[in-house]
C-alpha cells in the first residue's frame, strides 16, 4: 500500500478523500509539498536600509507631509507568557521574577510609543479599522494593564464605533477575569489558540488545559457575541488524521467563526523540542495531506478563504490581517512588531533592545526600508493571491504578466468562480508563498522590449 493509502485507510467519513487524491496528483511533481515558502515581507528578504533612528527620521518626515485620511489598523504585541510551550515558533517569553513590574514597565512603554505616533501628520485623526493585540499571549498582561493599553488607543486615536478590537490568547489566560474585562473595554474579536482538540496531544505539547475547556471557553465568548476565531496546526506529535477532524467538527458545532490552519514549522527555537519528539526526519506529506483534507472539510461547511490560510464564516472579516487587501496602513508597536505607512516597512527589536531604546522621543525601532520597484510591481498581484482570491481582473493582469494563472490551474492551485475570478484550492493555500515567489520571479525577468 502506498504512503497516501495508508494516510487515509481508516479515514473518517467526512474526509472527502478522492478530493484530496486529486489535489495531490495534480501536484504532479511540479510543486513538492517538502518545498514549500512562506510569503515574507521585504524587512525578512534583503537587509534595512536604515537603521532605527534614521528610520524613524523618515517616517516622521514621510508621515509630516502624508495628510491622508484613510483608515489604518494598529498592532500591539505583549511577548509574555505563562510558560514557553516547546512547540511554539512565535517571539514570546516567560517573565523571571517581578513580573507585575515588568509587565507595568512593557505596558507604559507601548502607551508612550502610541503617544510619539499619534504626534505625526494626521494619524490621530484616521479612523481605526481594527485594534488587534497579539502576542505571545496579551491576555496574561491582565485586566488591569489591557485596559491601560485600551485607554491610551481611545485617547491618542480615531477609535470608531466601527473598530474591531481582536486579541490573541490560549484558554489558560483566558479568565472570567480578563473575559469580563476585554468585553468592558470593547473587543469583540478572540483568536484563540486551540492547536489541537485531542487531549493526549494536548498534554504532549504542554497545554494545561482540556479540549472541553477550550469548547467551554468557545462557548463563552460566542454567547457574549464575539467572533471567535481558532488557531489549528497540523503535524503536532502524536496527532491522527481522524483526532483532528474530530477536533474540526467539533469546533463548527460550537459555531466558530474562522479557523487558521498552519502547518506545524520546525526552526532553531524548537527544534531540540522537536528532535526529542521524532519530527525533524519525516517528510511533509502526511502534513499536507491532513491540512489539504480539512480545508475540503471547511469549505464544504460553507467557509471562505479571506487569507491563504484562514477560512470564515459571514461574521468572520478579520480585519487586522486583511488590511493590505483594502490598501490600509498599519501602525505596529512593540517588541518585533513590523507596520507599514505607503511603501515603508519598518520593524521592532527584541525585548532588551526595545526596553533600552523605546524611551526619550524614539519608538525603539531596530530597521526599517522601502519597497523596491519590483516589490512596488509585485504587490498588487501578490496580495490578492495571499488574499486567497483573484478577481477575472487580477488574473488577466497575472496571466498577461507571466503566464502563471495557467500553470496554476492545471497543477490545482487555482480553481476558477462563476464570477471569472479564481479561488486558491487547499493545494494552492499550501503554496502561496510559492505562488509569490514565482509571481516575482516572472516580473524579475525583464521585459520585452
Ligand atoms: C502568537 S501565537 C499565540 C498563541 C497563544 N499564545 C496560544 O498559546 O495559543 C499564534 C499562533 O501561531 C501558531 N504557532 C505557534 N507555533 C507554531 C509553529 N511552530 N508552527 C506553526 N504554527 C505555530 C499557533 O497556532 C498559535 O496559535
Ligand atoms: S504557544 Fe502561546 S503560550 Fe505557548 S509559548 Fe507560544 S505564544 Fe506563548
Amino acid at each position: 500500500m502506498n504512503a497516501f493509502d495508508a494516510f487515509f485507510q481508516d479515514a473518517p467519513a467526512a474526509v472527502d478523500v478522492p478530493a484530496v487524491r486529486r489535489d495531490w496528483q495534480a501536484l504532479n511533481g511540479a510543486y513538492n509539498v517538502n518545498q514549500w515558502l512562506l510569503p515574507l515581507p521585504p524587512w525578512a528578504k534583503r537587509p534595512y536600509e536604515h537603521a532605527g533612528g534614521e528610520a524613524w527620521r523618515l517616517l516622521q518626515t514621510d508621515l509630516a507631509q502624508n495628510d491622508s485620511e484613510s483608515p489604518m489598523c494598529i498592532y500591539l504585541h505583549a511577548p509574555f507568557c505563562s510558560s514557553k510551550c516547546g512547540f511554539c515558533d512565535c517571539y514570546s517569553f516567560k517573565l523571571g521574577a517581578r513580573q507585575r513590574e515588568h509587565i507595568q514597565q512593557y505596558v507604559d512603554r507601548l502607551c508612550y510609543e502610541l503617544c510619539l505616533w499619534s504626534a505625526l501628520g494626521s494619524l490621530k485623526r484616521r479612523p481605526i479599522a481594527s485594534v488587534h493585540l497579539g502576542g505571545g499571549t496579551p491576555t496574561f498582561l491582565g485586566a488591569a494593564a489591557l485596559e491601560q493599553l485600551a485607554d491610551c488607543c481611545k485617547a491618542h486615536f480615531n477609535i470608531t464605533p466601527t473598530t474591531e478590537w481582536a486579541l490573541e490568547s490560549n484558554s489558560t489566560a483566558l479568565t472570567p477575569e480578563v473575559i469580563d474585562a476585554m468585553h468592558r473595554i470593547g473587543y469583540r474579536r478572540l483568536h484563540l489558540g486551540v492547536q489541537t482538540l485531542q487531549d493526549p496531544v494536548r498534554s504532549t505539547i504542554g497545554r494545561r488545559r482540556s479540549a472541553a475547556d477550550m469548547l467551554q471557553k468557545i462557548e463563552t465568548t460566542l454567547a457574549l457575541g464575539w467572533v471567535v476565531s481558532v488557531d489549528l496546526i497540523c503535524g503536532l506529535p502524536g496527532q491522527t488524521l481522524a483526532g483532528f477532524i474530530a477536533g474540526l467538527q467539533a469546533l463548527l458545532a460550537a459555531g466558530i467563526d474562522g479557523v487558521s490552519l498552519y502547518e506545524l514549522l520546525i526552526y532553531p527555537q524548537n527544534y531540540k523540542w522537536a528532535r526529542r519528539h521524532g519530527l525533524t526526519e519525516r517528510g511533509h506529506e502526511s502534513n499536507f495531506w491532513m491540512f489539504v483534507a480539512g480545508a475540503h472539510l471547511l469549505e464544504a461547511h460553507g467557509l471562505r478563504k479571506n487569507l491563504f490560510n484562514h477560512w470564515a464564516g459571514a461574521r468572520d472579516a478579520n480585519v487586522y490581517f486583511t488590511f493590505p487587501q483594502r490598501g490600509e496602513d498599519l501602525l505596529a508597536v512593540g517588541t518585533i512588531a513590523d507596520g507599514v505607512f505607503g511603501d515603508y516597512h519598518y520593524r521592532h527589536p527584541r525585548y532588551t533592545p526595545y526596553m533600552e531604546t523605546a524611551l526619550f522621543g524614539a519608538p525603539g525601532l531596530q530597521g526599517g526600508l522601502r519597497r523596491n520597484p519590483l516589490e512596488e510591481r509585485v504587490k498588487p498581484l501578490a496580495t490578492p493571491v495571499l488574499s486567497g482570491r483573484l478577481s477575472a481582473e487580477i488574473a488577466r493582469a497575472i496571466e498577461a504578466q507571466s503566464g502563471l494563472v495557467t500553470r496554476w490551474q492545471a497543477f490545482g492551485l487555482l480553481r476558477a468562480d462563476a464570477a471569472g475570478g479564481f479561488w486558491l484550492t487547499p493545494s494552492g493555500s499550501w503554496f502561496a508563498g510559492n505562488m509569490v515567489a514565482e509571481v516575482t520571479a516572472a516580473l524579475a525577468e525583464p521585459q520585452p522590449a
